[in-house]
């Protein structure tokens, strides 16, 4: 089954579809699981990680003596919070796995993988990584929301997340909620009617932190690359994000989406300045368990575009770029359009992409990823607030 779908193809277009008025957009939620080549076009995501693993290494050089003491029976929990398949943290994970195996050979490493995907595409993946090779390393993959408890209670040492926290919980949340007439994500909508968007996010947020609270041990740390908005347009991808908004309301004026379907059509993500993240995790119930180690902003400049250089007045190395852009966008919002495009006008989707590949052939922008990397401990039990 698996072999005669296209790689483009979403996980959710998979799932049986309701039966229903073929010309109504689909009621069913909002579903941010990427398409199945995310993993092979990321590479601005990816690139992330080597800020992210000079700051673990350090850590785990402080708690060297730690590791060297931890008694072999108990593994070593490192969980992955909206992990995807797993193949984008394989290296990150394989330098962390090594600098815990050294200070202590004994050790077990336990890796938890946790994502609302389905399974398959991990599984495919740790088939062949190099970390399943490892007598020391055992991995596990639950299938559920990090707005939700996912392991047992004190049980992680290190949590991790990268280039996930900005999907709003659509779960929990009736799809109606997500509905603009001619906006596509919150990040566009001026204010104050992004009002709602940002409190959802901090609502999502709390409930996060209050489950990792209760997840992650006494002493543990929480390593987070969260996609950020810097102002104006410095918002990742923002040039993807525009020009899908404008393709839609195109397509609807020419009368081949009903204004039903643009008002459907909704990436449930918000990005959050900096400012909102410190001030979410400075709130007491949050900074009775959590103290904020260290913030540090960066803009990641798109991978694909950096790479062109004066190439971009090739007509065909131009047509590359454009066309590895288009997929990039796809891979994070194709879910979300088939949510808001009627049954009957499913097979528009291509379209859509191969305008937006147009447009970036006309006006190419690259899709740079602001992130803001935050390092928080996990207080330990009694340990005083002096925040
Ligand atoms: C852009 S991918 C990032 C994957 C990987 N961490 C990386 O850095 O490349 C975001 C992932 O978050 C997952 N996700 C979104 N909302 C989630 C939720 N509420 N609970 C768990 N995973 C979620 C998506 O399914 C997707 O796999």
């Amino acid at each position: 089954m698996a072999g005669n779908v296209d790689e483009s193809t979403s996980l959710s277009e998979l799932r049986p579809l309701p039966s229903r008025n073929p010309n109504a957009p689909a009621l069913k939620s909002y579903v941010t699981s990427m398409t199945r080549d995310y993993s092979r076009i990321s590479d601005t995501a990816v690139a992330m990680d080597c800020y992210v693993i000079s700051r673990i290494e350090s850590c785990l050089a402080s708690i060297r003596h730690t590791l060297a003491t931890m008694p072999p029976c108990t593994p070593f929990v490192i969980a992955d919070y909206g992990a995807a398949d797993g193949v984008n943290e394989c290296q990150l994970f394989g330098r962390i796995v090594n600098g815990i195996h050294t200070a202590n050979p004994l050790l077990k490493i336990r890796l938890v993988y946790a994502d609302i995907a389905d399974r398959a595409p991990f599984e495919t993946f740790w088939e062949q990584s190099p970390l399943s090779e490892l007598d020391y390393v055992e991995a596990e993959y639950i299938q559920g929301s990090f707005y939700e408890s996912l392991v047992p209670e004190g049980s992680v040492n290190l949590g991790f997340s990268s280039t996930a926290l900005h999907w709003l919980d659509t779960k929990s949340r009736d799809a109606a909620f997500f509905r603009h007439p001619d906006c596509i994500q919150a990040n566009q909508i001026p204010m104050p009617e992004c009002t709602r968007f940002i409190e959802t996010w901090k609502s999502d947020w709390r409930k996060f932190f209050y489950e990792r609270s209760r997840e992650v041990a006494a002493g543990g740390m929480l390593f987070l690359s969260n996609l950020t908005s810097l102002g104006a347009d410095q918002w990742p991808a923002s040039a993807g994000y525009n020009n899908l908004r404008d393709i839609c309301i195109a397509l609807c004026r020419e009368g081949r989406i009903s204004n039903e379907e643009l008002q459907a059509i909704f990436i449930p993500d918000y990005f959050a300045t900096p400012d909102e993240m410190r001030a979410l995790v400075g709130e007491d119930a949050i900074r009775q368990h959590f103290s904020l180690q260290r913030m540090e902003t960066m803009t990641i400049p798109c991978a694909y575009f950096s790479r062109m250089g004066n190439s971009i007045d090739d007509p065909r190395q131009r047509r590359e770029l454009t066309h590895t852009l288009a997929r990039v966008v796809r891979a994070w919002s194709e879910s979300s359009l088939r949510v808001g495009l009627s049954r009957g006008h499913a097979g528009l989707v291509d379209e859509i992409y191969s305008r937006l590949e147009d447009r970036f052939y006309k006006e190419p922008k690259g899709l740079p990823y602001q992130y803001c990397l935050m390092e928080l401990k996990r207080r330990e039990l009694r340990e005083p607030d002096s925040s």
